[in-house]
Formats: structure tokens, sequence, C-alpha cells
């Protein structure tokens, strides 16, 4: 029989490991898990979020190795999202008429996802408290946390902040705590997931950080819904979303682009030579629809994050950018890089065999997204010679300057 993993005196983790998940809107990982979390106080018995439909048998397994789970008094639902609310269903059934704690829009949102005409859904604000007898838990409204429903839940008598999506990593592991993980591991996955879903609400994050950091309480884990749980390191994990969000960045530049003949190929090993000699932390990325290991559109923004500067080259063809590097550029201007309180550095290059176009292309994509680019790019005509390699490596240089 599958266990519990206890957080605290009365404080469980009941959620479900989803081994095999690769691809969740076009990010890729490792796997994931759905957090559950039971927290049991002498009068009542809450779970707090569910999982992704068809890993409910998982969360009420874990659950009854701690209590019965038709004892679950009530149920907080922290966020709509399917792989945390797609659980409520069957445990709406199971527990006819058990309140579900939830923010105003949640109410709107689970109308859409399911029937809840049955459902016990009740309206919490921010600041309102669920008594469990001996433990108390404290709801605090996140707008945009990142949907308009999001909310946090805090424990305080066991200092557990419990704040959905935010802080979480996309990994499936055996490990549920982050010593266990790992420091480095664990921050690395928080990384991935920042880049790919948070940055757009960096801003907000900054503003809820500082509200939270207001409220004066202690914080002394942070129990997410996906990934492992911040133990030993929720200190660093509040402060790597401070740093993410301000857009705090290494002596670090990503170079990223697709080729058809070598030609743009030369030009961004020449770029990563001169940042290189210039004493730069460099990635170099060859797009080819994330096929090369590292190289997925995911794993891409994850190295911009902490990077100071984005290269970003295509050759033209039929006069528009290639379609690999168009459908990053898509995917940057919808994260919003320029959103970071510190913006980051942009360049475009590539060659051509017509008239070109794509540099300029790159420059205007880039820009919609908040980048601040330098100069018009470069641009060559079919192969790079000599002179314009040499050109490129200066330029890698430069930015080291
Ligand atoms: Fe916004 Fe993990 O769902």
């Amino acid at each position: 029989m599958m266990k519990a993993t206890q957080l605290a005196e009365g404080v469980w983790w009941v959620g479900a490991i989803d081994w095999n998940l690769r691809d969740y809107h076009g990010y890729t990982l490792p796997g994931t898990t759905y957090n559950a979390y039971l927290v049991v106080g002498t009068e009542k018995t809450v779970l707090i979020d569910t999982c992704y439909p068809g890993f409910e048998e998982q969360v009420l397994c874990r659950v009854a190795s701690v209590v019965d789970p038709k004892t679950i008094d009530a149920i907080v639902a922290n966020h709509i999202e399917v792989d945390h609310s797609g659980g409520l269903p069957k445990m709406a059934r199971m527990l006819p008429g058990v309140p579900i704690y939830c923010t105003e829009i949640a109410v709107k949102g689970l109308g859409r996802h399911y029937d809840t005409q049955d459902w016990n859904l009740q309206v919490v604000k921010t600041g309102d408290t669920l008594a469990l007898g001996n433990k108390t838990l404290t709801f605090l409204e996140a707008p945009m946390l990142h949907w308009p429903d999001s909310m946090f839940t805090y424990l305080a008598e066991d200092e557990i902040l419990f704040p959905n999506d935010a802080f979480g990593q996309h990994i499936a592991s055996s490990e549920r705590f982050d010593d266990e993980l790992g420091k480095d591991a664990s921050l690395s996955h928080a990384q991935k997931f920042f880049a790919n879903l948070i940055i757009p609400l960096a801003p907000k994050v900054l503003k809820k950080l500082d509200q939270v950091g207001g409220l004066g309480i202690g914080i002394s884990m942070i129990a997410p819904s996906h990934g492992v749980i911040w133990r030993s390191h929720a200190g660093d994990i509040l402060q790597a979303y401070t740093d993410w969000s301000k857009g705090v960045s290494k002596e670090k530049v990503t170079i990223v682009y697709d080729t058809m003949h070598g030609s743009t190929d030369r030009m961004a090993q020449a770029l990563a030579d001169g940042a290189m000699d210039g004493g730069l932390e460099v990635k170099v990325c060859l797009l080819r629809d994330g096929r090369y290991e590292g190289c997925h559109r995911s794993d891409i923004v994850t190295e911009m994050l902490d990077s100071k500067a984005i290269l970003i080259g295509s050759p033209t063809l039929e006069d528009e950018v290639l379609p690999t590097v168009a459908g990053f550029l898509s995917y940057l201007r919808g994260l919003s890089p320029g959103l970071l309180a510190q913006k980051k550095i942009g360049f475009a290059f590539g060659s051509h065999g017509g008239h070109g176009g794509a540099v300029k292309q790159i420059g205007e994509s880039m820009q919609k997204a908040g980048i601040e680019v330098l100069g018009d790019g470069y641009e060559v005509t079919f192969r790079p010679d000599a002179d314009e390699r040499e050109a490129c490596y200066r330029a890698g240089l430069a930015l080291a300057e």
C-alpha cells in the first residue's frame, strides 16, 4: 500500500506521482507530482488540493494510510487548473456536501470545468480562517499567481505555506523534500518552472513576496503543488524568486539559432568564441525543433532567465525567419521577459542567399518581447567570410565588455 509522507505532526503529503508526463503544454519535463496535503486537526481533517484526473486512487490510498478518507471534513481548492482540481468530482461524490473552500473566481471556473450543482462551494477571501481544533488554516488570495482564481493557504501552527503552483517544480522523483533531492537540483527544476510559467508574472511575484513579508509570519516550510517540499531551503527559493523576478543575471549569454547550410552556424560559433574569450559563460542551443538535448524551447528560456544577453540567429527562408526560430520567438514573446525588472540584452544575426530579412524580423520580435536589442543585428550574404566571422567574434567579445 502507498504511504503518506509526514511534514509535521498531523500534516501529510498525500499526492500522486506521474512518472510518465513528458510534455505539459509545450514544456518538456521528467514527469511531475500532483501534491495534495492532508492536515489532521483535533476537530477537523482537511485535504488541500487534489490531482490530475486518473490519479485519484493514489491520493485516496495515501490518505487511507493516515485516516479513513470518508472522515475528511473539508477540502481546500487553492487553484482550479485541472492538474489540481481533477480529483474534486470523485471527492465530491465520495463526500456528499463536503465544504470546498476556494476563491470567488474559482467557483465560476470550477462550474465551467465540472458539474458543480451539488457541490458545497464556500468562497473565502484573504484573511479568512478555517479552524481545525489545534490548527488553523488562513487563506491568502493570489490572483494571477498564476491564474485569476489562485490562492495560498497558510498553516500558522507549523509555519507551512501551501502556495499551490508558486515555488513548484515539474519533477517526478522518490524524494519528497528539497534536502533529499539536493538544493542545486531542486533550485534548477524550480528555475525551469519559473522561466516557463512565471516570467510574465514577475511584477506580481515581487508584490506578493512583499505582501507575505509584510504579514510578519514565519515560513519554515513551503509545500507547493508540484515537486519537492522546501523544508531546508525555503529561504533559498524565496530569494531565488526575488532574484529571478528582478532579472538578476550571471555573466552569461545564451545563443539560440537554427541553420540551413551552416552559414548561420558559423556566425553562432564565432559569436560564442568571442563571448567566451571575453570571459562570459556561454550556452549554445541549436533549435532543430528541440530534438537536441537541452535545446527545447523550454530549456532555452531556462538558460535565458539567468543570462545577461540572448543572441538569436536564423537564415532567411522565403523572406521569413526559419520556422523553428519563428516558433521560439513566438514562445519568447508570450513569456515577455521585458516584464523582469532588469531587461535582457538581445542581438540578432543570420545569413541569406537573396535579399534577407530574417535578422530584422528577429530584432523586431525580440523588441516585442521587451528585450533591449543592440543595433540592427548582423546579416551576411551566403557564407560569412573571414572578415565577417571576425566581426561576429568581435561582437561576442564586445558583449563581455
Ligand atoms: Fe496551474 Fe499546476 O497548475
